[in-house]
């Protein structure tokens, strides 16, 4: 009988190894607040993109105000770059193109897009000039304002690609490890590659999303030294 009463001694330490079982198997936060999420008519979008919507943080996407989206429900996302709105019509992953599509022109005369670390022009982009600004419009409505097929405020609505950058490589050997990519400023680097253990610099140790599985084992290996 007495072999199955707990003393309190025992029992504190099923306590204590409990505490610690829970808290190693909970995954980093990092991790878990980063899924893709779905903006509007885009599905499964990540890094380098981010939301302020959703209670996302913005450390999921790349630290740039240009990779925001304002998420709209069933319609596509608008971004902001050089302070004039854009939708997201489009997002290739792969060869990290955006097609976007100016929203409205107003009475504000359209600008030139800003060309940094960030963005780029691409090929499907041709720039007109107006009031002495270089304004990009796509290729087709280029051709179709040069031929007279369509007038300047049509053109500027056509939609085009840019091409973005943010890290693709590191985001993609992060991903394949099992990682989330996320954002983190330190002096070498502003890549981190969530994981579930902890964020690292650019991948998941070995085994990837299997790490859980290894931290367990190794729970499972210190306790019989315990008894
Ligand atoms: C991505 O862009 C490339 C090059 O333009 C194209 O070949 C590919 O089909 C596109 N993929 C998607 C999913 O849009
Ligand atoms: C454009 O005009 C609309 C309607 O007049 C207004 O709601 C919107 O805020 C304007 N957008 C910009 C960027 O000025
Ligand atoms: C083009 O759009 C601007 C701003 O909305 C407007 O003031 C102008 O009259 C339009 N031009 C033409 C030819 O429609
Ligand atoms: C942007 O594209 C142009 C033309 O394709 C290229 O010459 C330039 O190096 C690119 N800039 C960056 C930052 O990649
Ligand atoms: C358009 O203009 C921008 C900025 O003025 C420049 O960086 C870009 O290379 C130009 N693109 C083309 C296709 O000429």
């Amino acid at each position: 009988m007495d072999a199955f009463i707990l003393s309190p001694s025992s029992f504190s330490i099923l306590f204590l190894l409990t505490i610690f079982q829970l808290s190693y198997a909970r995954d980093d936060f990092h991790f878990t607040s980063c899924p893709p999420f779905d903006c509007g008519s885009l599905s499964s979008v990540s890094y380098p993109f981010w939301t302020d919507q959703y209670n996302r943080p913005s450390y999921c996407g790349y630290g740039n105000e240009g990779y925001k989206l304002k998420c709209r429900q069933n319609q596509s996302p608008v971004m902001t770059l050089s302070s004039q709105e854009f939708y997201v019509l489009h997002l290739n992953r792969s060869h990290g193109l955006l097609t976007i599509k100016r929203v409205e022109l107003n009475n504000t005369c359209p600008q030139t897009i800003l060309i940094n670390n960030a963005f780029n022009y691409t090929e499907t982009a041709e720039n007109i000039t107006l009031e002495q600004v270089e304004i990009p419009i796509g290729k087709k409505a280029f051709d179709d304002l040069i031929g007279g097929i369509s007038t300047v405020n049509e053109s500027l609505l056509e939609p085009f690609d840019i091409k973005y950058f943010a890290y693709d490589d590191y985001c993609k050997e992060c991903e394949d490890s099992g990682g989330r990519c996320g954002y983190k400023q330190t002096e070498t680097s502003l890549f981190a590659c969530y994981c579930r253990d902890h964020p690292h610099t650019t991948k998941c140790h070995e085994g990837g999303s299997g790490s859980n599985l290894g931290r367990k084992l190794a729970i499972g290996n210190i306790l019989p030294s315990f008894f």
